[in-house]
């Protein structure tokens, strides 16, 4: 285990497990219809690639990069950047945004709006966690994998400063990683 995580939350099989079971919750929701899949980087990159590789439902796969931390932040700072959009025209279809985690609710309730504004037909949410403590906004993923603490996690994608995101766990970041950046500055 790396030196930084305090505890592990969720290890490879059991990632792998609640992926294939939100895959099936998936599958059986959209029977035939074409959705497009948009990932949200840089945080749900494992997750996409995993969970997408496993969907039968036929799809069109496209990203957008959000953001909403400073790089060295464990806080949302409330603001959400759009770094990059959708490139596929979305208007009238189905849409499935696959995203890390839910934490204020921010990101996904801008991420959503913004979909529906470009024309979606339907917008609906697939986070492989969820941290409902510290909701800002009313906001509900319609697939959600794992509740979990009002903990800073990383790995699977998760990161800080960009570092970690290559775990194939997810793991509690000791505290004292963040704290003595805070000191720094
Ligand atoms: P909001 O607050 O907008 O947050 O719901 C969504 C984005 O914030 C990031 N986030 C985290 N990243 N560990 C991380 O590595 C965490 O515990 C954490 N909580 C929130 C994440 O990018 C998410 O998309
Ligand atoms: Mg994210």
């Amino acid at each position: 285990m790396n030196s930084d995580i305090d505890k592990i939350l969720f290890n490879k099989e059991e990632i792998s497990k609640k992926t294939q079971k939100l895959a099936n919750q998936i599958d059986c929701d959209y029977g035939d219809e074409e959705i497009v899949t948009v990932g949200i980087l840089r945080g749900a990159l494992f997750f996409m690639a995993d969970l997408l590789r496993i969907l039968n439902v036929k799809l069109l796969t496209d990203v957008m990069v959000v953001s909403s931390y400073d790089e060295s932040d464990i806080v949302s700072s409330g603001k959400v950047i759009i770094q990059k959009d959708v490139s596929i025209d979305i208007r009238n279809r189905d849409v499935l945004i696959v995203e890390d985690i839910v934490d204020t609710g921010l990101t996904l309730y801008h991420v959503k709006q913004h979909l529906l504004d470009n024309g979606a037909k339907s917008v609906k949410i697939c986070t492989l966690l969820d941290k409902p403590t510290n909701r800002k906004v009313e906001i509900t993923s319609d697939y959600n994998g794992f509740i979990i603490p009002n903990n800073f996690v990383v790995g699977y994608g998760l990161g800080y400063a960009n570092r970690y995101r290559n775990l194939d766990y997810i793991g509690i970041l000791k505290p004292e990683v963040y704290q003595s950046k805070e000191n720094e500055s």
